[in-house]
């Protein structure tokens, strides 16, 4: 099936969709975005969180058909023109990136808690982060990125 959706701004139709392939996949193999992660495929590790129509999702979980007609913000449309968004710049600064595996679904999440909330406390960041797992880097170092990136 044919899906026509926007993403990071931009729309696209993207053809051949089987039934049942996730909104990661179409993303990752059909569009081009490689950077949300495919680690668990099973909604436990938030590697591959994006925004659908504003709410961050397990887009593992989504099916490529429920984006018809619908807007898509992955890690790369944080970016502007190129220039890393401050989540982004923090993540790097603070060293919270070591296999990277985690890190786009970490970024959008931390993006989103700071849209909602611009200063969080540290419990109500281990809170907004508990979806995204991190197997290198102990978190500290996550935990300082937000910290930074809220300041
Ligand atoms: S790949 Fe989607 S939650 Fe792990
Ligand atoms: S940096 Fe490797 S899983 Fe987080």
């Amino acid at each position: 099936m044919r899906i026509e959706l926007t993403v990071n701004g931009t729309e696209h139709a993207v053809d051949d969709v089987w039934e049942g392939e996730s909104l990661l996949h179409a993303l990752r193999e059909r569009m081009g975005l490689p950077g949300s992660k495919n680690a668990c495929e099973q909604g436990e590790c938030g590697s591959c969180t994006v925004y659908l129509d504003g709410v961050p999702v397990c887009s593992c979980l989504v099916a490529a058909g429920q984006a018809q007609g619908r807007s898509v913000t992955t890690v790369e449309g944080l970016a502007d023109d190129g220039e890393l968004h401050p989540v982004q710049q923090a993540f790097v600064a603070c060293g919270a990136v070591q296999c990277g595996f985690c890190t786009p679904g970490l970024v959008v999440s931390t993006h989103d808690l700071l849209e909602r909330n611009p200063a969080p406390s540290d419990p109500e960041i281990r809170e907004a982060l508990a979806g995204n797992l991190c197997r290198c880097t102990g978190y500290e170092k996550i935990l300082d990125a937000v910290r930074q990136a809220a300041q």
